[in-house]
């Protein structure tokens, strides 16, 4: 492993897991496949346009529905295909099937005579027409539905790692204000907003973000102590149950005025409720 690595939060996953990619040819050539020197083996490399490839297409959905399925929003396996694997590409994270606990193969139901790689994390981009800008379009974490794995920072290594292979230079991102995926995106850095109430998302409290990702601020997140990324105090907080609030918030963006998500939500109300911290720029 690359110097940089040593010490981060990707350390100890690597004891157990290794990296994939899945990617059509012609888009390999565009993507870092050594991000940090952390080399993607090449039998981890998958390409979807391919037969072969179809058995770890199928556990990469199955873990889809462990992970995204208990959020309303499972995907559909063309979008797999059409709207994440052709246009971009999907970095992630597995373990290889005879190191998996049998009870873990069994409520993942990883076929018997399956020997190959199990993905446990996965994150889909996709490029915009603006030169090193992507849409950072899932995020998924078996840590939360395994938490005897072991598999601590699983998401937010698993992002981090992603963008510097996709070579990304701006990620945008479209998330809830209630989705603790929060507590991972904002380790990157504020969050500047785009929307706050979004009518043209199937979930109308979603908030689209802009975020630079400099190495820099890869290596903050990933919890190098060298690279502490700035931060603006919050001037208020969104409840993440107050439809009115987001409402004006996204009448104050239509009309210029520009905000971002400073640091990580709080928990509030015996922890049922996240508050968002918001910054007004030139406030
Ligand atoms: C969201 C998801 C990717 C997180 O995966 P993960 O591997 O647990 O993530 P990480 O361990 O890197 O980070 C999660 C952090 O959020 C914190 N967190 C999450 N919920 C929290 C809460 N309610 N209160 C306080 N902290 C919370 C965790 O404590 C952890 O921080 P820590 O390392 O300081 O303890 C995973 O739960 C998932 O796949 N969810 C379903 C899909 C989804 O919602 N994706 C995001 C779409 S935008």
């Amino acid at each position: 492993m690359m110097p940089q690595l040593q010490g981060t939060r990707v350390q100890p996953l690597l004891e157990t897991l290794t990296p994939f990619l899945v990617v059509t040819p012609y888009n390999r050539p565009y993507m870092n496949t050594s991000p940090f020197g952390l080399t993607i083996p090449e039998e981890n490399i998958f390409d979807p346009t391919q037969v072969g490839s179809e058995i770890f297409l199928d556990l990469l959905q199955t873990m889809d529905a462990l992970t995204f399925g208990p959020e309303g929003m499972p995907m559909a396996r063309w979008v797999f295909y059409d709207a994440s694997e052709l246009p971009g590409g999907i970095y992630g994270f597995g373990m290889n099937a005879g190191d998996i606990p049998e009870s873990v193969r069994a409520e993942y139901e990883i076929p018997s005579d399956y020997t190959g790689l199990v993905p446990f994390s996965m994150y889909i981009a996709i490029p915009t027409p603006e030169n090193g800008t992507w849409f950072g379009h899932n995020l998924a974490s078996l840590n939360p539905v395994f938490p005897t794995l072991g598999l601590k920072s699983l998401g937010t290594v698993t992002k981090a790692i992603a963008l510097r292979t996709f070579q990304a230079e701006v990620q945008v991102g479209a998330t809830q204000w209630d989705s603790e995926a929060l507590f991972i995106h904002t380790r990157f850095g504020p969050l500047d907003l785009e929307t706050a109430y979004t009518p043209a998302h199937s979930e109308i409290i979603t908030l689209t973000y802009v975020v630079p990702c400099t190495e820099s601020a890869i290596l903050g997140a990933l919890g190098d102590s060298e690279h502490q990324i700035q931060r603006p105090e919050p001037h208020w907080w969104m409840r993440a149950d107050d439809q009115e609030r987001m409402r004006i918030l996204q009448q104050r963006i239509e009309a210029g005025d520009r905000f971002t998500i400073p640091h990580k939500p709080r928990v509030v109300d015996d922890g049922t409720t996240l508050e968002v911290p918001v910054h007004e720029y030139g406030a």
